[in-house]
């Protein structure tokens, strides 16, 4: 929780480099404020697990991973769902999304889960290659459509 500003810091970081996508670049004016309070709320769940990367004392990379219900009719009953994924730019290609990643699979594991699922922007050539070299394939599209 004593780390719940610098984790909303880097959400709203992981936004600004999507300013270019149609729907993660429609930021709300009061987003940094928000980024906080929804942060803090997410650590509070039981369900859910952040997980910090530091360098130092510096927090400078973090993923979210939630024990999520699965469709009612279909197995699994419950997976495990990454999001908030962020490496600020200086330590990138160091292996640090590879630990935070092994830090999930740990959690996700330990309680029960045998699947883990993400969504990534189509438009993010570093997310492509990252989940491509994690082992994540693409089992879905999101298509969006203004009326
Ligand atoms: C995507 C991101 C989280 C990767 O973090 P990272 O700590 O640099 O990743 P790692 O060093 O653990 O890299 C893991 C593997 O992903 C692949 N990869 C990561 N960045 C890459 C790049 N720029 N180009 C090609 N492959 C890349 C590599 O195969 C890498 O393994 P290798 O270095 O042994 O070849 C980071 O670039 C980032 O925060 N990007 C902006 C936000 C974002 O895209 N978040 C994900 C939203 S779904």
């Amino acid at each position: 929780m004593a780390d719940a500003e610098r984790i909303a810091e880097l959400r709203l970081a992981l936004l600004g480099e999507h300013s270019s996508n149609a729907i993660y670049s429609r930021l709300r004016r009061d987003a940094p404020s928000r980024a906080i309070e929804l942060t803090r709320d997410q650590l509070a769940r039981e369900h859910e697990a952040m997980f910090v990367a530091t360098k130092g004392q510096r927090v400078v990379g973090v993923l979210r991973c939630i024990d999520q219900r699965g469709h009612r009719l279909l197995r699994p009953a419950r997976f495990a769902l990454i999001s908030t994924v962020y490496v600020e730019p200086a330590v990138r290609r160091q292996g640090v999304l590879r630990s935070l990643m092994e830090a999930a699979v740990g959690w996700s594991r330990e309680r029960g889960l045998t699947e883990m699922r993400l969504q990534n922007a189509i438009d993010n050539p570093l997310a492509l290659a990252a989940w491509d070299a994690l082992g994540f394939r693409v089992v879905e599209q999101i298509r969006l459509r203004p009326i």
